[in-house]
């Protein structure tokens, strides 16, 4: 695993934007829009030491493949490299729902809280369709705190790693944001 592209915390490109005016009186403002791509790792236990748990579910919900209804919270670890004992930078803390009758795939609404990166105390809020079987799974970020007030953009999430066995599983992510 090579070790230099997994940090990366890289501020793209910088717009002015103008601000509209509809009265005289209101001033004309420049804000700096900023672009910021951000890669790390999630790591999610189901069991041992557990970062998720069903919380809530309906009473036909193990009649359905994908158990539909049901809800699980979670707070996963997030980390610079794909190890579990790498730099923790964060964690991704939220819920996620079985929302398709027919396929394994979930409303997600979380946070990635992060702790490094001269970020810390910054927020991204996720709300989106967590499709378990796309090879990549395309989620929005809807908004953000401190460094990231004013968010949107996309994460981009690919499994790393999903062992059924001890119940681990590693999820790559590629956050790109647009923020002020
Ligand atoms: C993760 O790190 C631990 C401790 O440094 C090491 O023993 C282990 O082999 C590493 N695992 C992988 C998959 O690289
Ligand atoms: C992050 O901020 C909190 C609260 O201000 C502080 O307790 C914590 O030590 C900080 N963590 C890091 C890694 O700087």
């Amino acid at each position: 695993m090579a070790k230099a592209p997994t940090f990366s915390l890289i501020s793209i490109l910088s717009l002015g934007i103008c601000l509209p005016t509809n009265s005289q009186n209101t001033k004309l403002s420049n804000t700096q829009a900023e672009r910021t791509h951000l890669h790390f790792y999630a790591h999610k236990a189901l069991r041992g030491d557990v970062t998720a748990v069903v919380v809530a579910q309906a009473a036909t919900s193990n009649t359905y493949r994908y158990r539909f209804g049901e809800m699980t919270v979670f707070d996963d670890r997030l980390t610079e490299g794909p190890n579990l004992s790498s730099r923790v930078v964060g964690r991704a803390q939220g819920m996620y729902a079985s929302a398709d009758i027919s396929n394994p795939a979930y409303l997600s609404v979380y946070n990635l809280v992060f702790t490094e990166w001269g970020l810390n105390g910054s927020t991204l809020s996720i709300l989106g369709r967590y499709a378990s079987l796309s090879a990549e799974r395309e989620l929005p970020v809807v908004g953000g705190t401190r460094n990231f007030r004013f968010a949107r953009g996309h994460a981009r999430i690919r499994t790393y790693l999903d062992d059924l066995e001890t119940g681990r599983s590693v999820d790559e992510y590629d956050v790109y944001v647009m923020h002020s």
